[in-house]
């Protein structure tokens, strides 16, 4: 009698447990094609502005103690654009050398010194020109950090809002573009980050919110490359609004932050 009873309990017990388990286990929703979002010959634009950088920023020593906060986050959003162009449905450049460039600027977003850095950054260049990686091996998962992809977002999206007003559109827009597909990729990467979240239990959430930033950037992204002016004002409060929405729920004390930068 005793070991029905279990029976009867485990019958009741272990579904539940099952529904609740797989509700918190729930992946983020299937990612569009990456064209849609992030063209990938406006993320290759990104891999030289973020070498240029990278490489200013370890110069000599002095430079290194300048931009050590700036190394994090380009680093990191080098891992997110590398991971992109590699899983990207538009053969581009970059394909064959995403798994080690993303590997290099993992490990140059871990070091704590001016000579480590030097040498991570001659990593990430050296990574950045293989030609024998095999991009097969990549998937959508959480490759970088996510507070560092966080703090980068709003120097990316300051540049953004200037480039987008296409006031000279020729020069403008590919770099709005460029940015554009930066932030494009940073929402979609961040999908895979819900469980570092401040609230992981509201992954539903996170995920909406960065697919709002995702395709809000990917229509400032298309308007760039139209030259429309009115098109990319509305996309950018779009995005504007897509940041809103989520640090209301993950991040409060973002808020103000953003919307101080944002009336600079
Ligand atoms: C999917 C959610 C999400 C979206 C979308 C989002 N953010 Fe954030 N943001 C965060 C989180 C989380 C933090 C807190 C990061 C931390 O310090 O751990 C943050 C922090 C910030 C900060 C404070 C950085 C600092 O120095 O402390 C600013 C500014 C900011 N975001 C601007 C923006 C802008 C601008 C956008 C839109 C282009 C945006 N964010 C979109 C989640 C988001």
């Amino acid at each position: 009698m005793k070991s029905m009873s279990w029976i009867i309990l485990l019958a009741v017990a272990v579904p539940s447990v099952l529904v609740d388990g797989a509700r918190a286990a729930e992946a983020p929703p299937k990612a569009p094609p990456t064209s849609q979002f992030a063209p990938a010959e406006d993320l290759a634009t990104q891999v030289d502005y973020y070498l240029k950088r990278l490489d200013q920023a370890v110069a000599t020593e002095e430079d290194y103690k300048d931009f050590v906060e700036r190394i994090g986050k380009d680093s990191n959003t080098l891992i997110v654009i590398a991971l992109t162009l590699g899983l990207h449905d538009t053969d581009n450049a970059y394909k064959a050398a995403a798994p080690a460039m993303i590997e290099a600027s993992r490990q140059l977003a871990a070091t704590k010194d001016y000579a480590a850095a030097k040498a991570g950054v001659e990593a990430v260049k050296k990574a950045v020109g293989s030609k024998t990686g095999d991009s097969s091996t990549l998937k959508w998962e959480k490759k970088a950090d996510l507070k560092q992809l966080m703090l980068a977002v709003p120097g990316i999206n300051t540049q953004l809002k200037r480039n987008a007003k296409l006031r000279r559109p020729k020069r403008d827009g590919p770099k709005a573009a460029g940015r554009a597909a930066a932030i494009g990729a940073i929402g979609q990467a961040s999908l895979y980050h819900s469980a570092d979240t401040t609230k992981p239990e509201l992954a539903d959430q996170w995920y909406k919110y960065c697919e709002e930033m995702r395709d809000a950037a990917a229509e400032v992204n298309a308007a760039a490359h139209k030259g429309d002016k009115k098109a990319a004002r509305a996309a950018i409060q779009k995005l504007t609004e897509s940041c809103d929405h989520c640090h209301d729920v993950f991040a409060p004390e973002a808020k103000e932050k953003a919307q101080a930068e944002s009336d600079d």
